[in-house]
This record gives structure tokens, sequence and C-alpha cells, in this order.
């Protein structure tokens, strides 16, 4: 593909700084902005850094008048379920309102590609499994009706504005890069295979199973792990298509396995050597006992093919991030 310059929104953050590393590794131009809020300015593997929030009109108008993008990637949004509920107008702020501001800067400066970071969250507790792109969507939190919500907004916008935008539904991101330069460092940390990995790494005391009488194999929820390079790598080639006139849609982004709680716990345990502490506790408000995409329609219509799709490969590459000491901290024995 030619060399395109790409507008990216949230680059700091834990799937954003994997996307500018791949964006740049394939010869393209990048500027991200982020607001540094979540993420992190020294991971950010290169290309521009503009300090700002897409929320802010003039900031945008700044970066879009002074360069020709043509296309734009919005990773930047809050992304805890939980604190969803907590605060909603925080994320109907940040996850709707500022990608109204962003969406409204690239119309006015003809960016007429965008792929937008959406979620499994859109379809709710669902009814089938594994989930297709057309199982109905009904969030079941406010995060999950913010992706929701901007997908509709999308569509619109590829009609009346020709606006084209790949929606990218991504079932559990984990995973880091194998350079063990780039990793998740969330505060707090609330997602499972960094905290398992925080545990053996030390850093924690053990890790607490929310729930055990889930109606699933071992009583644990089943999730769907997928490698936060393979979700790079489909927003290549989604970007591809696009620059190759494809139409709007959405995707489902997973490897198609799903992996009970129980398992993650004990494929840390081999991968690391540690013994990884586990405790039962009750359930969390809201999880759906299993979430596995069906992605077959990446695969056809993108080619998309996941390198690192086995959990113990997944997690031997978080390892390599969270594993590693950190500066000022005791060295394992
Ligand atoms: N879990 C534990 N203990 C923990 C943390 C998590 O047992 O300390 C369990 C959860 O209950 C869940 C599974 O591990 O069953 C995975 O939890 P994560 O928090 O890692 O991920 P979620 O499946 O809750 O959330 C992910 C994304 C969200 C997205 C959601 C779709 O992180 O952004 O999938 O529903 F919205």
């Amino acid at each position: 593909m030619t060399s395109l310059s790409v507008l990216v929104a949230g680059g700091c953050g834990y799937i954003g700084t994997h996307m500018v590393k791949a964006l740049l590794a394939a010869g393209h131009r990048v500027v991200t902005v982020d607001n540094l809020s979540t993420g992190h300015r020294e991971l950010l593997p290169g290309g521009r850094l503009v300090e700002g929030d897409i929320g802010d009109p003039a900031l945008l108008e700044r970066v879009l008048a002074g360069e020709r993008f043509d296309a734009a990637m919005h990773f930047a949004a809050a992304i805890e379920v939980g604190e969803s509920v907590q605060a909603p107008l925080k994320y109907y702020r940040n996850n709707v309102a500022a990608t109204l501001t962003l969406v409204e800067a690239l119309v006015r400066h003809g960016v007429d590609k965008l792929i937008f970071s959406s979620s499994a969250a859109v379809y709710g507790e669902p009814e089938t499994t594994p989930i297709r792109e057309d199982h109905p969507c009904r969030p079941t939190s406010p995060y999950g009706h913010t992706k929701r919500m901007v997908e509709t907004i999308l569509a619109d916008c590829a009609r009346a504005h020709g606006l084209r935008s790949m929606a990218l539904r991504y079932f559990n991101a984990a995973g880091a890069d194998p350079s063990g330069a780039l990793g998740e460092r969330h505060h707090p940390e609330s997602h499972l295979i960094p905290l398992v990995l925080e545990v053996a790494a030390g850093r924690r005391e053990r890790i607490a199973i929310f729930g055990t009488r889930h109606p699933t194999p071992d009583g644990t929820c089943v999730r769907d792990y997928i490698h936060v390079n393979d979700l790079a790598a489909a927003h290549l080639l989604a970007l591809e298509a696009l620059a190759g006139g494809a139409p709007s849609t959405a995707y489902n982004l997973g490897n198609s396995r799903g992996h009970s709680v129980r398992e993650v716990i004990e494929a840390a345990r081999r991968v690391t050597g540690r013994p990884i502490p586990a405790v039962e506790a009750p359930p969390r408000p809201g999880d759906p006992a299993i979430l596995v995409a069906a992605s077959d329609k990446a695969r056809r219509e993108l080619g998309w093919r996941p390198a690192c799709e086995t959990l113990p490969a997944i997690i031997a590459s978080a390892w390599k991030w969270h594993g590693a000491p950190r500066p000022g901290e005791p060295q394992f024995q």
C-alpha cells in the first residue's frame, strides 16, 4: 500500500502505542493526539505527538489545518465497564461528545476514512455464541452504549458526508509487543491477564476469581483473548480496505476460542513458573458468562489471520512486559 498520513487519537494508550508502531513499520506517517490522561508519552514509538484533547475543537482545527490526513484511527476513550456504571456522564462526555468533535473536524477537513475502536460490549448479554456481527446490539453498560452510539453516528456520517468507517469490535485485547518495550499499563489495572501477571511478578499477593458458579464448564467466565499486535494488524488491513474503496462496516476481532478465568491463571502459572495464589470472590456485576467472537467476517473480507493465537503465547508476550523488573524495584530471587 502507498504511504498514508494517519491521525491517531489516543496513540499513547495500550492499543494505540502498538498501532503506531505497526503504522510506522508499514511506512505510514503518524500524528498522535493524546491528552495523556491515561496514555504514556514515553511509550509512543514515534511520529509526532500533539498533546491535547479530541474534545477540543480549536486543537483539532490546528492539527487538521496544518496537515492533510488520508485517514484517522480513534482509540481515545474511557474503557472501564464498571466505572461507566458509576460515572456514566464521564463516559458519554469522553466517548461520545468528544468523538463527535473529532468526527466533525474530520468531515470539515475532508478526511474520509476512519477506523473506530469498538467493543464486544456493544452486544450485551449474548443470545448465541460465538457472537456474529449481526447479533442484536443491546449493551448492558454505559460503556457499551457509548461504543454503540458512535457506531450509529458513524453509519449516519457515511451516508451524509462520505466518511467511510470501520468499527472494529475488540474482544479481550491482551499480550504485549515481543520487543518487551510496549505493553499494558492501566492505573488502576482491572484486566485479568495484567493482574494475574502482577501477582506472578510479586507486585500483588493474589488474584481474585470473580464468580465460580457461572454457567460455564468450570464455573468461571469465559473470554476470547486476542493479541494486541493481531488487533493492530487488523487495523492495517481495514485501512487498506478503506483506501481501496471498501464501504463502512463492523468487524469482530477475536480468536474465536474461549478460555475461562481458571484456565488463564493456570496458563500463567505454567508460562511464568510462579505459583500465583488465587482466591474465589463474588461475581463482578454485569459480567457476561461467555464472550467469544465469530471472527470469520474479518478473516474472509480483510484476509486477517491472527499470528499469536494461543493463550500461552499471548500470556508469554505479556510476561515479557509485566515480568521485567521496574526501576527501583527489588529483583526476583
Ligand atoms: N476477572 C477476574 N478477576 C479479576 C479481573 C477480572 O476474575 O481480578 C474476570 C472477569 O470477571 C472476566 C474476565 O476475568 O470474566 C476478564 O475480565 P477483564 O476485566 O480482563 O475483561 P472484560 O471481559 O471484563 O472486559 C473486556 C474489555 C472491555 C470490554 C469488554 C467487553 O476490557 O473493554 O471486554 O464486554 F468492554
